[in-house]
């Protein structure tokens, strides 16, 4: 029988990637979304799809009565700057709706493995100095972070009182086709629809703050190895943490030249004033999950920003560098 996954937010740019890579591998998909920000369309045509509220009693029913193998857990509210104007409505999703889940896992007493989506650049903070391994101390400056490094204590604590197998993914900034211009690398999805529109780039400060940018490609491949593999003891917090990045960081600058090399247009790029609160510098070690879950990001940004811009062009019905 195939093995069974639920992927809460696969109607979203994330999810609707790994939920495609479990059904290439022969998994049985269900999705449950509330489609607050993700579409019905993405959901993959082989994948049942539940349209409800992470934080519900459906979404505990289903959980409890599915039994799932794995539970990729990615729907969340993932605007930092929603985070900051509506803390009530981040934690409700974001921690509420992460314990919601987990106790109807503990409810259902199936040997359920949850693959946790979290975030490496909004925990590690300012202070860290790239590439920051996972046991940098954490420090999250926004409400988004504060409520994902909760959600991550939570899983821990199922892990060692209710022995359920929980895996946390601190991903950098997530980039690729379907991207949504609010996430955490929403500039791609920006600077790829300005080019498409011959305007100029904007880049926010000196242009040299640095972040790391990794393909959904490798994003969907870490979920599948962190729900197959063999895990560490569990324990402390970052037992069972593992950075999905890159360990390179790439300036805002570079980025620009760089997708505007992909695409073949060549648009100015106009310097703004920079944004209060934004970091400097960050990347994330990678490490951990080379060793433990035998993953390595296999696509280097100019593949990985040539198959973004090519996705924004196509969906304007342009083939890409007209
Ligand atoms: N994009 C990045 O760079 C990045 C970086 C670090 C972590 N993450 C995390 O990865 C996950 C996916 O992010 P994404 O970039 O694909 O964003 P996304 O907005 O495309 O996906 C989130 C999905 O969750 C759904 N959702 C939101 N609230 C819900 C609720 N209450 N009930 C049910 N469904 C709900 C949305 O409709 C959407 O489909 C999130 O947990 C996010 O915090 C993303």
């Amino acid at each position: 029988m195939a093995r069974t996954v639920l992927v809460t937010g696969g109607a979203g740019f994330i999810g609707s990637h790994i939920a495609d890579r479990f059904l290439a591998h022969g998994w049985a998909v269900t999705v449950l979304d509330n489609l607050s920000s993700g579409r019905a369309e993405q959901v993959p045509a082989g994948a049942r799809f539940v349209r409800e509220d992470v934080g519900s009693p459906a979404a505990a029913a289903l959980v409890e009565a599915g039994r799932f193998d794995v539970i990729c857990h990615l729907a969340a509210q993932i605007d930092v700057r929603n985070s900051v104007a509506d803390p009530v409505a981040d934690a409700t999703i974001n921690i509420l709706g992460t314990i919601n889940l987990m106790e109807a896992v503990r409810r259902s007493g199936a040997p359920t493995r949850v693959v946790f989506s979290s975030t490496g650049g909004a925990l590690y903070g300012a202070f860290a100095e790239p590439p920051s391994p996972e046991e940098t101390p954490t420090n999250p400056e926004a409400p988004y972070g504060i409520a994902k490094l909760s959600a991550e204590h939570y899983l821990a604590y199922y892990g060692r009182v209710h022995g359920i197998e929980a895996v946390v993914l601190r991903y950098g900034n997530v980039y690729g086709p379907r991207q949504d211009p609010h996430g955490e690398a929403g500039v791609v999805a920006i600077f790829c629809s300005r080019l498409l529109d011959g305007q100029p780039l904007t880049v926010f400060g000196t242009g040299r703050q640095t972040r790391d940018y990794v393909y959904v490609g490798d994003v969907a491949s870490a979920n599948l190895a962190a729900a197959t593999r063999p895990l560490p003891p569990t324990g402390t917090l970052g037992a069972r943490a593992f950075n999905i990045g890159t360990g390179r960081e790439t300036s805002v600058l570079e980025l620009a030249a760089e997708l505007q090399r992909c695409a073949g247009v060549e648009t100015p790029v106009q310097l703004a004033p920079a944004r209060p609160g934004e970091i400097e510098r960050s990347a994330l070690a990678v490490d951990k999950a080379r060793a433990v879950l035998d993953w390595s990001p296999g696509t280097t940004l100019a593949e990985g920003l040539a198959a973004t811009y090519r996705h924004f062009a196509a969906a304007r019905g342009r083939p890409a560098g007209s």
